[in-house]
């Protein structure tokens, strides 16, 4: 059994074989909490009509009303208690659901300080196009492109000097979730930070310019949501289309290294911690 199939059993939070499983009892629940609140709603409205004895009415109508705010108080709960689960997405490829939530405050504080001292820009790819997706790096290497390709370099070359260094709070984030996909040990030397703002998308394409494919790719979603793509090891192959959202994490080695992926135009939208942009980090281990 390969490595992360077995942790994941062991950890034991991962619906295999039918990822869709959290998902569809608590909809159920959902459904249920939903009818109870119908149910409830109905003997308000019968009860209040019977007119007769008011005080009693009156009574009654509180002791509706305690248990309505119950069932809303149930609805709602179970709406946010959707906790968080690990879904294997294909073989080796794992979606950890708000992972990186509980880091939140750390992780835009560490963002802007990497910011104010490389700035984002928007690269030229080989071909002489101006990328939409505004990008920068933080670690010891940084992805790069320009005209004379794609690549990984220690410095940035905007102002000659290394890239900033990579905060603790990242590579504690990279190397918690790759472990908890089943990746222990994994040791990000770079770390893209992408920009995107409503409209801008991100092609399908494989990452394939590090050294070493054994090592996984991390990547944390934030901002407003945005839809990712995951296909095949063929640019051809199904696609699925992943809704991701502000802490999502998705961790994709082994034998899913080399999927395309790509992110499809974003929709406009505001989120509280960074307006209308989604960052994107990913962390790789390209040296
Ligand atoms: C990437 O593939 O470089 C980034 C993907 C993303 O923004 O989620
Ligand atoms: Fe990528």
């Amino acid at each position: 059994m390969p490595r992360h199939v077995s942790h994941a059993l062991r950890i034991g939070r991962m619906p295999m074989g039918r990822p869709q499983n959290g998902r569809q009892k608590n909809q159920g629940k959902q459904q249920e909490y939903s009818k109870r609140i119908r149910h409830l709603a109905y003997l308000l409205k019968i009860k209040s009509l019977r007119g007769g004895n008011l005080v009693a009415a009156a009574v009654q109508l509180r002791l509706i009303r305690v248990k309505l705010i119950k069932a809303m108080t149930f609805h709602l709960f179970e709406q946010n208690d959707s906790s968080p689960q690990n879904e294997e997405i294909a073989p080796g490829a794992v979606f950890l659901h708000r992972f990186a939530l509980p880091h939140e405050a750390a992780i835009l504080q560490a963002l802007s300080e990497i910011t104010a001292s490389a700035p984002f820009r928007h690269m030229v790819t080989p071909g002489g196009h101006q990328m939409s997706v505004a990008m920068t790096n933080c670690g010891l290497l940084g992805w790069i492109s320009d005209k004379s390709g794609y690549r990984y370099s220690p410095a940035d070359p905007q102002t000659g000097k290394n890239w900033p260094r990579m905060p603790e709070v990242f590579l504690r984030l990279a190397t918690t979730a790759a472990s908890e996909a089943g990746f222990a040990g994994f040791a990000p030397d770079a770390c893209l930070i992408n920009r995107y703002h409503p409209g801008t998308k991100l092609s399908l394409h494989q990452d394939k310019d590090e050294r070493d494919f054994s090592h996984p790719i991390v990547s944390v979603s934030l901002g407003i949501p945005a839809v990712f793509l995951f296909g095949g090891l063929k640019r051809t192959g199904k696609t699925q289309r992943l809704p991701v959202q502000h802490g999502d994490v998705i961790v994709w080695g082994g034998p899913a290294r080399l999927r395309f992926h790509g992110i499809m135009p974003l929709k406009p939208a505001i989120h509280p911690a960074l307006g209308s942009f989604r960052v994107n980090l990913t962390f790789r281990k390209a040296g």
